[in-house]
């Protein structure tokens, strides 16, 4: 079985994919509901689906509609693990077989054929995901103590039900080699899964369709990136983007090849189309941190400027510039693209020296004079600044460089405003009476 594996895997890297689409596209095999199931599968291959297409017909389903039923790459392709991989195990109701499964299939997996897309997801912000929160004492104090109230069996539900569920976490097993209740299902961006691997390629594309018109649209992106803290649906929504979308997103082509997808396809953009497709000259990425100049959700916003996977400032702000500004180019004139870089920025700076920077050196002052409670999520002060730059200040910030009014004005400078009088009336209390309240 291995070896139809490995025969598709050269298929594909061998040959350009233009070559591959245009054929299945001439064929019209897109538009096949049914298959028959015999090119290339072993009779273990063909037996997988034979039974789930009894036992758990979803699975089937989804998959025969998916490229990869097209292409011949089955439920074995993707599931078989060797005897000897920590999380092989014995498929429970197939006996006398060799073929050893599991339900977890890594980024690692999809990489043995989708080699691009894999690297590309690992030098990007969303990698780590998990990663960049293992060593942050004072946010695994908030999920268990503080949220979890630190209940002797119960204070991780909501990290598991809450954060891993967006940001991933570590798959751990059980003594069967099943995955544990605490830590799957999950479809969390940045898992690290028992076989290395890193991320989660169905965050978008979701099983077992695994289809790019699904990413492409704005919705693939709005189960994680919504919210107080980082409203990027709600801010496509408000902007004029959003209300193309809204208005007529449903008569768009989105099903076009990769690399070919271009305007006339549809007539404004999506997230995919700012920040990973294919459009004029630029390629397709699955590196979302390519296109962006500023770090948007950190206390502060700084150029972009690292190479480090881990580092905030992960990318090269200047070129990211000139790639989002090719995007727009697309549609607008240079003068609309660079007029409107210049508002944005404006805000940006405006949040960094007129909020930012000021309440920033108050608290470093409060803290200097012992005016800080010790559990933060208890002190007035503390609380407010940290509603200041984590939820006002990202929408303030993204608000204005999405092109959502609502959400650079009245759910973030408007509300900025009022944080910074109530830290002021705070501070000088605190410094006057040298008392915390
Ligand atoms: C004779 C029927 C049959 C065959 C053949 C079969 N399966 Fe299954 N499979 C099942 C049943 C039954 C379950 C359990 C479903 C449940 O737990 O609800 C299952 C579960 C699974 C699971 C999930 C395991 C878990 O713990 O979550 C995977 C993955 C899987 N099968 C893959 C495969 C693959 C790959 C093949 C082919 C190599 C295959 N199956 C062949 C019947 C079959
Ligand atoms: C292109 C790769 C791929 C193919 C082909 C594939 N799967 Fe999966 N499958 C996945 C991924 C990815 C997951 C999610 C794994 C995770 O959470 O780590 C998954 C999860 C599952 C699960 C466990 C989760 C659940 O919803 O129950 C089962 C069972 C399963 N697949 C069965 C099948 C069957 C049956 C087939 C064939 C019809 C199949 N898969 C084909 C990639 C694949
Ligand atoms: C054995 C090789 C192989 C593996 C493993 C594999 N794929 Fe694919 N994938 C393909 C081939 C072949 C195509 C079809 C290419 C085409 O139609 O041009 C494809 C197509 C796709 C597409 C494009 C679908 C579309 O709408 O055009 C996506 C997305 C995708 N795969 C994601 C995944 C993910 C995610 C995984 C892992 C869970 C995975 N693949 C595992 C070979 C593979
Ligand atoms: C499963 C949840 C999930 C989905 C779905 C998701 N993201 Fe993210 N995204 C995250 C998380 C979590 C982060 C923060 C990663 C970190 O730095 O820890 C993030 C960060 C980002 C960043 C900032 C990267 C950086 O370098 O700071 C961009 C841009 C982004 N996502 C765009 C998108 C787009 C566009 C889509 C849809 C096509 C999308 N995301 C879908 C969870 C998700
Ligand atoms: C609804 C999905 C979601 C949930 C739940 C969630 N996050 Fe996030 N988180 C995101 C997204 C999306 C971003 C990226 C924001 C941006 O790029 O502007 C992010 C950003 C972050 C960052 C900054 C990124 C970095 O690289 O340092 C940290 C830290 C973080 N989240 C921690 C947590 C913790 C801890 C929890 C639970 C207490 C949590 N998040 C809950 C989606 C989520
Ligand atoms: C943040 C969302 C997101 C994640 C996560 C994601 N993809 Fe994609 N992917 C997309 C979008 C959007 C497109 C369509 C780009 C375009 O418009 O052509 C795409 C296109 C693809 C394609 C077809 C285009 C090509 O370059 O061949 C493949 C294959 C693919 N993805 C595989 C993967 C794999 C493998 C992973 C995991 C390593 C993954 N994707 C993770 C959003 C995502
Ligand atoms: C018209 C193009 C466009 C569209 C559509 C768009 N974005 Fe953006 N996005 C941008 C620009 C421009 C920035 C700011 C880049 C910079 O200069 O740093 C940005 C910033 C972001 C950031 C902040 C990253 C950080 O550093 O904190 C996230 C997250 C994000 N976008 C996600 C999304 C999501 C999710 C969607 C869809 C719901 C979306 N974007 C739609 C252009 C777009
Ligand atoms: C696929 C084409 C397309 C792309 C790409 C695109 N836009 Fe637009 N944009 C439009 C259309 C169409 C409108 C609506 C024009 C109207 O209001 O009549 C619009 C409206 C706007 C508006 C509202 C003000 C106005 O003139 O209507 C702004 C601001 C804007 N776009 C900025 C951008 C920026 C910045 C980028 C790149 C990051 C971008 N757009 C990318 C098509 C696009």
């Amino acid at each position: 079985m291995k070896h139809l594996a490995q025969y598709l895997c050269l298929l594909v890297l061998c040959l350009p994919s233009p070559w591959l689409l245009a054929e299945s596209d001439a064929i019209g095999l897109a538009n096949v509901k049914t298959l028959k199931i015999d090119r290339g599968l072993t009779t273990e291959g063909k037996a997988c689906i034979t039974c789930h297409q009894q036992v758990t017909p979803g699975h089937v389903a989804d998959w025969k509609e998916s490229r990869h039923a097209h292409a011949g790459i089955s439920c074995i392709d993707c599931h078989q693990v060797a005897e000897d991989a920590p999380h092989a195990m014995q498929h429970a109701n197939v006996e006398d077989t060799p073929v050893f499964v599991s339900p977890l299939v890594s980024p690692k997996v999809c990489g043995r054929c989708h080699v691009d897309a894999k690297a590309q997801f690992d030098a990007s912000g969303h990698f780590r995901a998990y990663h960049q929160i293992i060593p942050k004492d004072n946010l695994h104090a908030l999920q268990v103590i503080h949220e979890g109230r630190n209940h002797p069996e119960l204070s991780g539900a909501p990290g598991e039900t809450g954060c891993m569920q967006c940001h991933g976490t570590e798959i751990k097993l059980d003594e069967n080699n099943r995955p544990t209740a605490e830590t799957w299902p999950n479809n969390g961006m940045g898992n690290l899964y028992p076989d290395g691997a890193t991320g989660s390629c169905t965050a978008c594309h979701s099983r077992h369709k695994f289809d790019i018109a699904e990413a492409r649209h704005p919705h693939a992106c709005a189960s994680c990136h919504l919210g107080p803290d980082h409203p990027n649906i709600e801010i496509f929504e408000n902007s004029k983007h959003g209300h193309l979308y809204n208005t007529e997103g449903d008569e768009w082509n989105f099903d076009t090849a990769p690399g070919a997808w271009e305007p006339g396809d549809y007539r404004g953009p999506t997230c995919a189309t700012c920040h990973m497709s294919g459009i004029g000259e630029l390629s397709v990425t699955h590196n979302v941190s390519e296109r962006l100049y500023w770090n948007l959700w950190d206390k502060e916003s700084k150029v972009r400027g690292s190479e480090d996977v881990l580092s905030p400032l992960l990318g090269d702000g200047p070129a990211g510039r000139e790639k989002m500004k090719t995007v727009c180019s697309n549609c607008h004139s240079s003068t609309h693209t660079n007029n409107f870089f210049a508002q944005g920025d404006k805000a940006v700076r405006l949040y960094n020296e007129a909020y930012y920077q000021p309440a920033t050196k108050m608290l470093e002052e409060l803290k200097q004079e012992g005016l800080l409670k010790a559990n933060p999520w208890t002190d007035e002060f503390q609380i407010t600044y940290y509603y200041l730059w984590h939820h006002e200040g990202r929408r303030a910030r993204q608000g204005a460089m999405m092109g959502a009014p609502d959400y650079a004005h009245w759910h973030g400078f408007f509300e900025l405003q009022q944080d910074m009088y109530k830290l002021e009336g705070i501070y000088n209390r605190r410094m006057q009476s040298g008392k915390i309240e």
